[in-house]
């Protein structure tokens, strides 16, 4: 037996989670963990909020509430998320935890003692008027690599590079706007380049049981060569730097953040460790017992933007320190795209965890299933609804659901819910208990690799082989002329059905519990699974729907969803998050192409909340020959009785669609201002309705 310790990446809490974050950390790591459990590892699955770092305190700023009610929003919600799909962590913390700033500061103050810092006084950028030092993502400009003009001080979210503020061509500070100053202040810096050659070591050590994606990136990381780097900032939200003279200063969050692991574990155990179903696996009684004892296998599930804190500085930092366990492997996954297009928090493109689960109760599994298919396991991939349904129809229900249901009703109608008594075995029956036995086998081994999608698909297989041979024996033919033989096969498909309970329990645990349900049978082990599972005599209990089919409207509701809420992002609403200044002149077109938008002049008559929307207006406007209603996301800058009369200008020839269940025809043209707020695009004078603007 090993000891394991699985970690999925702290999710940030400054925004609700969201399909990437369950394909890339979330399903994974918990398929891993409930196959750990069932094979009697000891095991223990730790997670929590993120909750410092600079995203999270320019969102609060934006909505102007402290950064504590943004997290202890996101906190809650994140946390449900997980709860609904089953996510099985043993604990979930957060990073505002007392317990973690005690842990993250005593962890840096043992480094500062051991002198592993280096102190350095650099020039930093420094908004006069904001009066603050502008850290990673306080500051944007042009990306010395790509040119693109939005990156950020610590990232260039177009090429991925990782930067540093000072690195940025004509740099600017989200807070005013303006060119920054330079200014001297004294931060503490983790000298990777000295650890270098400790962690080529170790990582070379790995290159033939780490993913070849996540071991090139950390190869090209050392080829550039480690360098140092600030473990502290100057902010005031995170945990404040436990040294004399640090006023101002807090912990750098990808300092602090993975510590949260450690205190996670602490955390646990201080609370008696919770029981965590009927499986409890965790053996160790100390927090110690999982982070310092050499025999803990860590493994750290993460999203590819994560490679290099958890492949290189936090290994670094753990090293520096002393005494804890390295992660035995990183299975780092890809990114998923959304629709063809990118998930994004601030632009709102994105199918929310919290949204799924209320419009689709009870359909946890379905979502689960479609993510383990699709899974950015090698490259990046992407999730369309159409997709989603053809898998859930003709996988879901066409396969297991329907190979289940026809074994579960012909059980009731020939033995009244009884497992019959099997006879002599045939070919077909042996072939199906190969089938049984090698999926089963197949299956492990890729777990133990970290397969996911493809063990999936082991599964499936299995259900289908079910399916055939229940095709195959046509017992439905053959009750009229060889009751013995039917009892052979029913039994046959009645185990291979106690199999799928069994095996789907890691993918899709609410699947399982029915199956079990279904069966009348308690969860098993991995080990069980090595003979047979159901005795002649048991009595099953009822059928129930195990899979229902996806229509075409549901599908079609949740793309028009997603296009509304591009367009309402378009149509008004800042990005949330306060993330993005002014974005880049876009690339050039034709006159021909300019001349092809019908703008014009109209004027508001009447302006009315949308209900149940905080961003949206509607609008019927005057445009001169007629009357016309557009939906408008301005809601947050205009009260609608102050609008009345104002003259504004609008695209006419914008294709008419339903925002929120009202037909919008045309779009109000608004102007952003740097803070983000809306401001109508209006004629100079009053001018007559209609006329077109050029
Ligand atoms: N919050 C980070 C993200 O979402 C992940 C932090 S992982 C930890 O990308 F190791 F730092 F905790
Ligand atoms: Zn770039």
């Amino acid at each position: 037996m090993s000891r394991f310790l699985v970690t999925a990446a702290l999710p940030y809490a400054n925004g609700p989670l969201h399909i990437g974050h369950l394909a890339g950390c979330f399903i994974p790591s918990d398929i891993f963990v409930r196959y750990l459990r069932m094979k009697g590892e000891d095991v223990l699955f730790i997670c929590g909020s993120d909750e410092h770092g600079v995203p999270i305190t320019l969102k609060a700023r934006n909505e102007n509430v402290s950064p504590q009610v943004v997290v202890d929003r996101y906190h809650e919600l994140m946390k449900k998320a997980f709860a609904g799909f089953g996510i099985s962590f043993d604990h979930y913390s957060r990073t505002t935890a007392k317990i973690h700033h005690e842990t993250a500061s005593s962890f840096f103050r043992e480094l500062y003692d051991k002198k592993v810092f280096s102190e350095e006084t650099t020039e930093q950028y420094y908004d006069e008027e904001a009066r603050q030092f502008l850290a990673d993502r306080y500051i944007t400009g042009t990306c010395p690599r790509c040119g693109f003009e939005k990156a950020f001080g610590d990232q260039c979210e177009n090429c991925g590079s990782s930067l540093s503020p000072s690195e940025l061509k004509s740099p600017k500070s989200t807070l005013s706007g303006k060119p920054p100053v330079r200014k001297q202040t004294k931060n503490w810096f983790l000298p990777l380049d000295k650890y270098q050659e400790k962690i080529q070591d170790w990582i070379g050590s790995h290159k033939e049981d780490w993913k070849s994606n996540v071991f090139g990136q950390c190869m090209s990381w050392l080829n550039e060569g480690l360098k140092p780097r600030a473990m502290t900032r100057d902010l005031d939200w995170g945990v404040p730097v436990p040294v004399d003279g640090a006023d101002g200063k807090v912990l750098y969050v990808w300092f602090d953040a993975p510590i949260g692991y450690i205190s996670s574990t602490k955390e646990f155990f201080e609370q008696g460790g919770n029981k965590n179903g009927s499986r409890i696996t965790h053996h160790g009684s100390r927090w110690e017992d999982y982070w310092k004892d050499d025999h803990t296998r860590l493994v750290h599930f993460i999203g590819k933007d994560n490679i290099v804190f958890h492949c290189i500085i936090f290994p670094a930092m753990l090293m520096a320190h002393g005494g804890y366990v390295l992660p035995e492997n990183v299975p780092a996954n890809e990114f998923l795209n959304l629709e063809g297009d990118k998930i994004s928090t601030s632009r709102k493109w994105a199918v929310w965890l919290h949204e799924y689960l209320e419009e689709f109760p009870g359909r946890e599994d379905e979502l689960r299933y479609v993510l383990t298919s699709v899974a950015p396991e090698t490259k990046d991939s992407e999730f369309t609804w159409k997709d989603y349904q053809a898998r859930v129809n003709n996988e879901l229900v066409a396969i297991l659901g329907n190979f289940v249901n026809r074994t579960m009703v012909l059980t009731h109608k020939y033995y009244n819910g009884t497992v019959p008594q099997h006879g002599e075995l045939q070919k077909a029956d042996h072939d199906l208990i190969h089938t049984i036995r090698n999926s089963k086998l197949k299956i492990g081994l890729l777990l133990d690799q970290y397969k996911f999608r493809e063990a999936q698909f082991e599964l499936m297989n299995l259900a289908r082989a079910g399916n055939k041979y229940l095709a195959d024996t046509e017992p439905w033919k053959l009750v009229k002329t060889d009751g013995e033989r039917v009892q052979t096969i029913m039994y046959m498909a009645l185990e291979c059905t106690a199999y799928l309970a069994g095996l789907t329990e890691p993918f899709l645990p609410h699947c399982s519990k029915r199956l079990h349900a279904m069966l009348n049978s308690e969860s098993v082990g991995w080990k069980q699974m090595d003979g047979r599972l159901l005795k002649p005599g048991h009595l099953i209990g009822t059928a129930t729907l195990l899979f229902e089919k996806v229509e075409d409207d549901i599908i079609n509701n949740q793309i028009e969803k997603l296009k509304n809420t591009a367009m309402e992002q378009s149509n008004g609403s800042p990005p949330g998050g306060g993330d993005e200044t002014q974005g880049a002149i876009k690339p050039e077109v034709t006159f021909d192409d300019f001349s092809k938008m019908d703008i014009r002049v109209a004027t508001i008559l009447e302006a009315e909340r949308v209900p149940k929307t905080d961003k949206l207006l509607k609008l019927l406007l005057d445009v001169g020959s007629e009357k016309r209603t557009v939906v408008s996301g301005i809601a947050e800058f205009y009260a609608p009785e102050d609008i009345i009369g104002r003259q504004v200008s609008y695209l006419a020839n914008l294709a008419p669609r339903k925002i929120r269940g009202t037909e919008s025809a045309g779009m109000v043209l608004m102007a952003e201002d740097r803070d983000g707020s809306l401001v109508f695009v209006s004629p100079e004078r009053e001018t007559g309705n209609g006329g077109t603007v050029s």
